[in-house]
């Protein structure tokens, strides 16, 4: 969701209005999804890598992420909608913990679209918890080095009992992943948007999907 400090800024805004009307973008795209009969959305709210911004814009990103996926309960549970979080939950304030946590609770038992947020998440230390994991599996003698394979790496991740993503979106133009779901984008398709996220909408999702049902996905097969 990136593009939300460029879009204040370019209209003379602190970076936080970008960032308020980005929860706004976040609502009509999880309601576009959740419309479209989508069985996964994954937002990144929150790398490990913005922890170094200035802590004014930390602790306000935080409350303000905290404060928007509660506020988003009811009608994540109309919609018959899960949240899930993805990332290290130790290092996040325990008020915000909480405050999630008690969203992902209420909403377990949701069958519909299952909204996931990578909160304090970075892919290289998934594969670090994920490796760690097993090496511990392989030191207590559960495990031979020999049978760590794909799907064990897999099921090592945050996203153990989740699909590989199809499609990954990125707003304003960038052209990187930006340690992202590293492991689990090995055959996603990409498609990026000069769009900044607070102006990306249903539309903008409709198009992707549209795109993306166009393309040939030859998985490294001809
Ligand atoms: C990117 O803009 C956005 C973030 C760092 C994260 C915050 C995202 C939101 C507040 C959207 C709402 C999300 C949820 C799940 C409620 P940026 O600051 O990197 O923009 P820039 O690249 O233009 O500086």
């Amino acid at each position: 969701m990136d593009g939300n400090g460029r879009w204040a800024t370019r209209r003379g805004l602190p970076r936080v209005a970008g960032h308020h009307e980005g929860v706004k973008a976040a609502r009509s795209v999880v309601r576009a999804a959740s419309g479209l009969g989508l069985r996964y959305l994954t937002l990144y709210a929150f790398s490990t890598e913005n922890w170094s911004r200035p802590v004014d814009e930390v602790s306000m990103l935080m409350s303000l992420l905290e404060r928007s996926v509660n506020a988003e309960l009811p009608e994540l549970m109309a919609r018959n909608a899960r949240l899930r979080v993805l990332g290290r939950p130790h290092g996040l304030p325990a008020g915000v913990r909480r405050g999630i946590d008690h969203v992902v609770h209420e909403t377990r038992h949701n069958t519909g679209l299952t909204v996931l947020m990578a909160f304090n998440y970075g892919a290289r230390d998934e594969l670090i918890d994920a490796f760690r994991s097993l090496a511990r599996q392989v030191a207590a003698g559960e495990l031979r080095p020999e049978d760590i394979s794909e799907k064990k790496i897999s099921e090592s991740l945050y996203t153990a009992d989740l699909p590989d993503p199809d499609l990954l979106i990125r707003t304003s133009g960038e052209m990187r992943i930006s340690n992202f779901l590293l492991w689990q984008i090995a055959y996603t398709e990409l498609w990026v948007t000069p769009t900044l996220w607070p102006d990306f909408g249903a539309v903008d999702l409709y198009r992707a999907v549209a795109e993306f049902q166009g393309r040939t996905r030859r998985f490294g097969k001809v």
